[in-house]
């Protein structure tokens, strides 16, 4: 009766190539800063927005249309300034928001996010893949605490050579201290030397490795600042202290971590939620395998079936057009129907369990295949 059910579901689907995401995007109409925005999105929703392409990006400005909201948040960020040496009892009273910028610096180019000294002392950001001289910092040493390296490194490097061979790279805590390092680093005008400061580049709120990016022509613009808004259907970074709506993201993925067979698992999400959860597209196989790993089984079931003469199919109604099955999948049926679960380590889908195996599963809380 089920199958005759999903086999209407899969000719009525067929054809449709529409690849929903699980994930539905909100507009809040209050006004927050951005960390107040985040800890209200993760408390009603799952998070600020991460974008992943221009259809979402396109679906959330004209949310933000619909609303009447303005400028809105959406969940990228960027690291704070910071040393490399981290150590809390080395830095007295604001001494390590010591700051000597050159005029016009921090650029705030987007990859620019290590800094170095000139010959007159000031600091410039730069990127961190530069191979540029650099100096490390000699607790040991009381007379000679800064230490030239010319042997050009990029910075990752510099900080290792530094960690290991002396205590760190760099830190300026107040101008006596760069004036020391400006006398150690010499006066050679065509060189720029590695400090310890750096800051982490772009990052979402949910920790997303989404590189998708849709700044407005000049922007990111202000190296002090780092909180993305969207304006005008573009990207634009402001200060992350400013009140603005802000959007938000559900995800629509749920993992349950109780152990039934293919078909218990199907009816306890169409009972629950929505469905066993379809993999109709890359990204949704990036959700679902994040998902995945949080299963106490080594497997999850996914709303994957075979059926002879009709072969793999999703619950939803599509026929398996993408795919991401592990070695050794056997693609030709049996007579017997079959079902398919993805692995909670490395997310790869497995045909080769039974039905009665009692695994976690994976529901979605949205209807999919459009
Ligand atoms: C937030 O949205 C409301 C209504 O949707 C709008 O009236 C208000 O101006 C927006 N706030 C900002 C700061 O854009
Ligand atoms: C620095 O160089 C090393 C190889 O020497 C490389 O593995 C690393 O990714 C580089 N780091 C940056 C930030 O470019
Ligand atoms: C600079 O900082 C160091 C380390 O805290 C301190 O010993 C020194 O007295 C400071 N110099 C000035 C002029 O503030
Ligand atoms: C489900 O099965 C796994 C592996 O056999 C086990 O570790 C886990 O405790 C089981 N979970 C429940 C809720 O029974
Ligand atoms: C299923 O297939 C995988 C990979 O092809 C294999 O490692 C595993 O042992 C198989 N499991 C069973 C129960 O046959
Ligand atoms: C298949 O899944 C693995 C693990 O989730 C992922 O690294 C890989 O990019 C996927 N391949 C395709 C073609 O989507």
């Amino acid at each position: 009766m089920t199958l005759l059910l999903i086999t209407t579901l899969l000719v009525s689907g067929l054809g449709s190539l529409s690849s929903s995401v699980p994930r539905q995007f909100h507009v809040v109409k209050e006004q927050k800063n951005w960390t107040e925005a985040q800890q209200y999105c993760r408390e009603k929703f799952t998070d600020l927005s991460t974008i992943d392409d221009m259809t979402e990006m396109e679906k959330v400005k004209s949310l933000i249309q619909e609303a009447g909201a303005g400028n809105a948040w959406i969940g990228l960020k960027r690291g704070e300034w910071q040393w490399s040496l981290a150590g809390r009892d080395f830095y007295r009273e604001n001494e390590s928001e010591f700051r000597n910028w050159d005029s016009g610096q921090p650029g705030g180019g987007v990859a620019e996010e290590c800094v170095n000294m000139i010959a007159n002392g000031k600091w410039h950001d730069v990127g961190c893949s530069s191979s540029l001289p650099f100096i490390c910092y000699d607790g040991g040493s009381s007379t000679h605490p800064y230490v030239l390296v010319t042997d050009k490194k990029n910075w990752t490097d510099a900080q290792r050579y530094c960690r290991e061979k002396h205590t760190d790279l760099a830190s300026v805590r107040n101008q006596t201290e760069n004036d020391q390092i400006k006398d150690v680093r010499g006066n050679n005008p065509g060189i720029a030397c590695y400090i310890g400061l750096f800051r982490d580049a772009w990052e979402w709120s949910d920790g997303s490795s989404s590189s998708f990016r849709h700044w407005n022509t000049g922007q990111p613009d202000n190296g002090g600042v780092a909180c993305t808004e969207i304006k005008n259907g573009q990207w634009n970074d402001a200060g992350c202290h400013h009140q603005i709506n802000f959007t938000c993201y559900e995800d629509k993925l749920v993992l349950v971590r109780e152990n039934k067979t293919w078909r218990e698992a199907l009816q306890y999400c169409r009972q629950h939620h929505v469905d066993l959860v379809s993999v109709t597209s890359e990204r949704v196989q990036r959700w679902v395998r994040a998902r995945a790993k949080g299963a106490s089984t080594a497997h999850a079931w996914l709303g994957l079936l075979h059926s002879y003469g009709v072969g793999w199919y999703w619950v939803c109604g599509q026929t398996v057009c993408y795919s991401n099955w592990t070695q050794g999948h056997e693609q030709e049926g049996s007579f017997q129907q079959r079902v398919g679960a993805v692995e909670s380590g490395g997310g790869l889908w497995v045909s080769n369990l039974t039905k009665t195996d009692k695994l976690n599963f994976i529901c979605t809380t949205m209807e999919q295949c459009g």
